[in-house]
């Protein structure tokens, strides 16, 4: 039994994760034999996935700075969050406003086994967790989480950082984010990243195949498909982006890797 009242059996090792997947590539110890079977595959065809994967927090990073920073955001809704890789959203927003409130979401259990590391808020602020899929919005917009932490009547920026990758065409991926932003007034905010096929369209339909095989809905998205996740909203500086390349801090300047090697879209945009 965990601290949450998970048992261990509600975590299922016999079929890869992608939050487990991630932590692998990113080097963390929360992965299993299903786990690093997938992540070794993908590993073998396309290296660079480690590169994409740091790239995407850089990214997380810089954005949230950007928002907590720039445009005065003092409430974050991250779903997809992942296990926590330190730092993790709500430790670089409330390093510039310790009285930012997070709500983290995700569906994977073996994240709520560590929620309390995505917990430890500072005094002025609060965080909270909702285990939920994104593909159910009204279960997170109902959550009683979400309204004892976050004023829906204020700004909120929406992250789905790495997330839609995971949520294939069949499950209406741009009317669950439309859905998801009606319940939040203007001047909130969209954040997002996206893996895209763009660069190395034969490597990415091979990876997408591995993620199918292993019973995860993956679609990667070109460019244009990734923007049309901003309709209606107002990009902000420089659009949508390769991840690394949006708002560079000077160690992104200063990285030599390639559009292929990191093959995610990235942006910010404000609803008006
Ligand atoms: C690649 S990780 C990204 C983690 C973090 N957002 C980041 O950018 O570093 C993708 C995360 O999305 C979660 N996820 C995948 N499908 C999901 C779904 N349908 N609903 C909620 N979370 C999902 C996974 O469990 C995983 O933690």
């Amino acid at each position: 039994m965990t601290d949450n009242g998970l048992t261990l059996g509600q975590i299922d090792t016999s079929k890869p994760h992608t939050a487990r997947m991630y932590d692998y590539y990113l080097g963390g110890k929360d992965n299993y034999e299903a786990d690093h079977e997938s992540a070794d595959h993908v590993i073998s065809l396309f290296p660079a996935i480690k590169v994409c994967a740091r790239t995407n927090r850089s990214f997380m990073h810089r954005a949230t700075r950007w928002l907590a920073q720039e445009a005065g955001i003092r409430q974050f809704l991250d779903i997809g969050t992942g296990i926590p890789t330190e730092p993790n959203l709500h430790q670089v927003a409330q390093s510039i406003a310790p009285d930012a409130r997070i709500v983290y979401t995700d569906h994977d259990p073996i994240v709520l086994t560590h929620a309390q590391a995505l917990l430890h808020s500072t005094a002025e602020g609060r965080t909270a967790y909702i285990q939920a899929d994104v593909r159910e919005p009204e279960r997170i917009l109902s959550a009683p989480e979400l309204h004892e932490t976050l004023d829906l009547s204020r700004p909120v920026a929406l992250s789905l950082n790495a997330l839609l990758h995971f949520v294939s065409d069949e499950f209406k991926p741009y009317e669950i984010v439309r859905r998801l932003l009606d319940a939040l007034p203007s001047g909130s905010y969209l954040v997002l990243s996206h893996c895209t096929p763009d660069f190395a369209p034969e490597t990415w339909a091979k990876l997408v195949e591995i993620y199918r095989n292993g019973g995860i809905p993956a679609q990667v998205r070109s460019r244009a498909e990734v923007q049309a996740f901003f309709a209606g909203l107002e990009l902000v500086e420089p659009g949508v982006e390769v991840a690394h390349r949006w708002k560079p801090d000077e160690e992104a300047a200063a990285s030599t890797v390639t559009d292929a090697e990191v093959s995610l879209w990235a942006g910010v945009a404000r609803k008006p």
